[in-house]
């Protein structure tokens, strides 16, 4: 594996190779055998905020022997409108891998095929493939496996983490149902590329009923702020509440993070699920961790 520049380009095999690992590196953080990063600096470059993904890679690539130095986009003449073409150029002859965070998903594919060296996309407007690996190990760890999963997505059903899911679904199998109103529905031909076992339905509780995960982010995606008003009204009642969680009552709460209380999830249900919910979080450390042993091998 080269790069990891989005859940459409894995297969099957190297999301099971990274899920193994993933469970490796947690069982033996702090005493690990390897060190795949020792002699190596790698970068993070970041066009949008994050508390997670930063944090969780810059321990990450240090606990791997690595080197890590964060670029945010605005610091750098990327900034200034030097092309990502040429600041690829540049840091693929200093640096051993990068961690980039964007908008544009071609921005995260020039800069890996310009660049040459092992490029991890953090998140772009199309997809957040870390995020997605992380949150799979976080249910095999928790039901044991991937075995008649039923995901249900709460909301914004045509941002980044949902487009993941709709791959990952595609890929390895599960039944995905997607509640969302029809603005904020993903592709038809996106559904039609993917295939799949995937519902699409405006009906949250159509959704809900049965599923083995109710999984929600936010209304308002990084790089949408323009659109707030009209998604907060569009997707008013796309929430994960005490009620809509009584249709699903085996169901592990699931959310990405940050989380905006009374929007997509109410209180109550974030507190009582936040056990599952920061071990998500955490989660994205160890997963992440195989993610790059496997680009540096
Ligand atoms: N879930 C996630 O990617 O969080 P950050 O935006 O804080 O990195
Ligand atoms: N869809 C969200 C995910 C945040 C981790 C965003 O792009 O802002």
């Amino acid at each position: 594996m080269k790069n990891l520049l989005s859940i459409e380009s894995l297969d099957a095999e190297r999301m099971t190779a990274i899920l193994k690992l993933a469970a490796v590196m947690k069982s033996t953080r702090g005493r690990h055998a390897a060190h795949p990063l020792r002699h190596q600096c790698w970068a993070l470059l970041f066009s949008k905020s994050s508390t997670r993904t930063r944090v969780s890679f810059e321990v990450g690539i240090r606990e791997l022997g690595g080197d890590v130095m964060f670029l945010a986009a605005d610091d750098i003449q990327l900034g200034r409108g030097e092309p990502i073409r040429d600041t690829a150029r540049v840091m693929g002859r200093m640096i051993h891998g990068a961690v980039v965070r964007t908008f544009a998903q071609q921005d995260v594919e020039d800069f890996a095929s310009f660049s040459g060296i092992p490029t991890i996309n953090a998140l772009t407007d199309e997809e957040h493939p870390c995020q997605i690996l992380s949150d799979l190990f976080t249910i095999i760890e928790s039901r044991g496996s991937l075995e008649g999963l039923c995901l249900a997505f709460i909301g914004d059903g045509d941002c980044n983490v949902a487009r993941s899911w709709i791959w990952a679904a595609a890929v390895l199998g599960f039944e995905l149902r997607i509640a969302a109103p029809p603005e904020f529905q993903p592709a038809r031909s996106l559904l039609e590329k993917a295939g799949g076992r995937i519902l699409v339905t405006p009906d949250l509780r159509v959704a809900a009923e049965g599923a083995s995960v109710l999984y929600t982010d936010v209304w308002v995606s990084m790089g949408k702020e323009q659109e707030s008003a009209n998604r907060i009204a569009q997707l008013q009642g796309y929430q994960i509440n005490g009620e809509l969680s009584k249709l699903a009552p085996e169901a592990l709460i699931m959310h990405c993070l940050p989380a905006y209380r009374g929007k997509e999830i109410d209180s109550e249900t974030f507190e009582a699920n936040a056990e599952t919910i920061f071990r998500q979080a955490e989660n994205r450390l160890h997963t992440q961790k195989a993610i790059l042993s496997l680009l540096a091998q």
